[in-house]
């Protein structure tokens, strides 16, 4: 079933449970959380102990998008915080079978992710470890940025190899999501689309807004079958 995964990168955060009730209630099951370092992106967010408060406050899936230098340090405070699933960038894991292994074996779905000029040969090797590929479609750092095309045709070459290879990861995409390319986007082969700014930033209510994005995203996936 494709997931619409709200990123609270663009939540208010003096009321994130508040929000994230609203989610919930909307029919949410996942939400994304972005981790950035300062080095491995130009920008600053949040560290185990908010995962920790969301874990108490909702049963909604965490799904932890680690964008940090040293991802084997610190996954397993996020995993032991609640985290359902983590994912590192391949670009900043010089052992990243170690790194995989290491989520895996702390209890978590384990994720790679590509930015944006990042060829998805280099995964060749660990397809058949991850349970899922998070493609960047935008450059990591920032919500509110222009969804990239050509990382379309990265998704559509991935799923491609998943067939050919009858390997069973989840497809995700993150950054520049909107309700309208969502249903494109889908039916590229993504089955979690990451939504930041188009959920909670946009003229809609939250509610609306993410039920608006699931509708064009599931629709489309629809249509495919
Ligand atoms: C960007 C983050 C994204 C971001 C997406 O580095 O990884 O998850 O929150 O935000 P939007 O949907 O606004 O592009
Ligand atoms: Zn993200």
């Amino acid at each position: 079933m494709v997931e619409i995964l709200p990123s609270i990168l663009s939540a208010d955060f003096a009321r994130l449970g508040e929000q994230v009730q609203l989610l919930e209630t909307a029919g949410c099951h996942m939400l994304h959380v972005d981790v950035m370092d300062g080095h491995f992106v130009p920008n600053i967010t949040i560290g185990p102990p908010v995962v920790a408060s969301l874990r108490k406050a909702t049963k909604l899936k965490l799904d932890v998008h680690l964008m940090i230098e040293d991802a084997d340090r610190y996954a397993p405070a996020f995993v032991q915080a609640g985290a359902d699933s983590v994912s590192v960038h391949q670009e900043a894991c010089r052992h990243l079978d170690r790194t995989l292994t290491m989520i895996k074996s702390e209890g978590a779905l384990a994720g790679v992710v590509l930015n944006p000029a990042t060829p998805i040969a280099t995964l060749d090797c660990v397809l058949e470890l991850v349970d899922y590929v998070l493609i960047m479609s935008v450059n990591p750092g920032f919500g509110g940025q222009k969804f990239i095309r050509y990382t379309l045709n990265k998704v559509r070459a991935l799923a491609e190899k998943r067939n050919q290879r009858r390997l069973n990861f989840t497809i995700e995409i993150d950054g520049g999501v909107t309700r309208e390319n969502a249903a494109e986007i889908a039916n590229a082969g993504v089955e979690w689309l990451v939504a930041g700014s188009s959920v909670f930033s946009g003229e809609l209510d939250l509610g609306m807004s993410f039920t608006t994005l699931q509708r064009e995203a599931r629709s489309a996936s629809m249509v495919k079958v």
